[in-house]
C-alpha cells in the first residue's frame, strides 16, 4: 500500500487509477496554491510515499529535507521549473512531468488564438465597442495584419511548437524556427526551416512564439537586445514561462512601439505583473489557462498517475525528468 498526497484538487481520474491500485490517496483540502511551509506540514501528518505537485508549488531540498519517507514528485504539468532539480538528487527523489499531447494541442491552440486577436485587434476592438465608441463604420479604423505570407518565428521547436506549426501552416504563414536541436518531422511536415540563432528567426519574424521550458540558459532569453532585433511591426507570444522574457523590457518595448504587440500567458512574477503592463493597448493577457481544457486536463491527470504507478510497481515512469 503506498500513500499519496496531492497538493491540489486536479481532475478525478488520477485519483481514481490510484485508488484502484489500493493506494492511499489524500487531497489537499484548500482549493488554493500551499505554501511550502503547508506542503511539509501536510506531509509530516503520514508516512507519504509520493506526491502529485502542482507548477504553483515550490519543491525543493526544504521539502526532500523534512518529507524523506517520499521517494516521486510527480508534477502535474508540462514545465517542472518549479522543482529543484539538482537538490532531488541530492535526496534521491525521481521527478516526473506530465507532457499530455492533449495540453500540446491547447497550448498551440492558445499561441494561435493570441496570433489572431493581436492581428485583427480583437481585444482593443472589443473594449472600444463596450465603451460605446463605436459611432459608424470608418476606413481607417482598426487596421489589422494579415497572415497570409507572413513569417512566424518559432523559439523551440518540440512538442509544443509542431503543434503551432500545424496551424500556422494552415493560416498561410511561412515557418521558420530555432532551436538546440534541429527536428526533422518540423522541417517535413510543415515546411520550417531551421536557423541556428535566436538573432536570425528574431530578424525575420512577423510574429514570435515561446516554446522553450524555463532553464537557466532561457531566463530572459528575451530582453532588451533581442526585442530590439525584432521589426516594428512584429508580435510576441508568450505560452512558454513568464522569466523568458524580461518583461520590465518588453513593457518598455511596447511603449516605445520597438514592437507592435504581445500576447502573454505567463508573467515572470506571476500572478504579479510589472508595473504600467495593464496601461498598454497593445498588449492582451491571460491568466496561465494555455492548456486550461478539459481533455487536456483529465489527460495530464492520467499521465500523473500512469507515471506514480509505474514507479511504484517497479516500472522506469514514461516522463523522468531526472535521470
Ligand atoms: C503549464 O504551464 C504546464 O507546464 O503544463
Ligand atoms: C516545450 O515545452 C515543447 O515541448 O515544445
Amino acid at each position: 500500500m503506498k500513500n499519496i498526497f496531492v497538493t491540489r484538487k486536479i481532475p478525478e481520474i488520477a485519483i481514481s487509477m490510484l485508488k484502484e491500485k489500493g493506494y492511499e490517496v489524500d487531497v489537499s483540502p484548500e482549493d488554493r496554491i500551499l505554501s511550502q511551509e503547508e506542503i511539509i506540514n501536510y506531509l509530516s501528518k503520514k508516512e507519504y510515499d509520493g506526491v502529485i505537485s502542482l507548477l504553483t508549488d515550490n519543491i525543493d531540498k526544504n521539502i526532500f529535507e523534512k518529507s524523506k519517507s517520499v521517494k516521486i514528485f510527480a508534477n502535474y504539468a508540462t514545465g517542472f521549473d518549479n522543482i529543484n532539480l539538482d537538490d532531488a538528487k541530492a535526496y534521491g527523489v525521481t521527478i516526473t512531468n506530465a507532457p499530455a499531447p492533449l495540453s500540446a494541442e491547447a497550448v498551440a491552440q492558445h499561441a494561435i488564438s493570441f496570433m489572431l486577436a493581436l492581428a485583427s485587434r480583437i481585444v482593443e476592438a472589443d473594449k472600444f465597442v463596450r465603451e460605446g465608441k463605436y459611432v459608424g463604420w470608418e476606413p481607417m479604423h482598426f487596421m489589422g495584419t494579415d497572415f497570409l505570407g507572413k513569417t512566424l518565428a518559432l523559439v523551440g521547436g518540440g512538442r509544443i511548437g509542431e503543434r503551432v506549426a500545424f496551424y500556422a501552416k494552415g493560416l498561410g504563414l511561412k515557418i521558420i524556427y530555432t532551436d538546440i536541436a534541429q527536428n526533422e518531422r518540423l522541417e517535413k511536415e510543415y515546411g520550417a526551416v531551421y536557423f541556428k540563432t535566436l538573432d536570425e528567426v528574431l530578424k525575420q519574424a512577423d510574429f514570435v512564439s515561446l516554446h522553450v521550458p524555463l532553464l537557466p540558459s532561457t531566463k530572459h532569453l528575451i530582453n532588451k537586445e533581442k526585442l530590439s532585433l525584432m521589426k516594428p511591426t512584429s508580435f510576441l507570444i508568450n505560452t512558454s514561462r513568464g522569466p523568458v522574457v524580461d518583461e520590465e523590457a518588453l513593457r518598455d518595448a511596447l511603449k516605445s512601439r520597438v514592437i507592435a504587440g504581445a500576447g502573454l500567458d505567463v508573467f515572470e512574477f506571476e500572478p504579479k505583473l510589472v508595473d504600467g503592463l495593464v496601461d498598454l493597448p497593445n498588449i492582451i493577457m491571460t491568466p496561465h489557462i494555455a492548456s486550461a481544457n478539459l481533455d487536456a486536463r483529465e489527460q495530464m491527470s492520467q499521465i500523473v498517475a500512469e507515471n506514480v504507478i509505474d514507479f511504484f510497481e517497479g516500472r522506469v515512469p514514461k516522463n523522468i525528468v531526472n535521470k
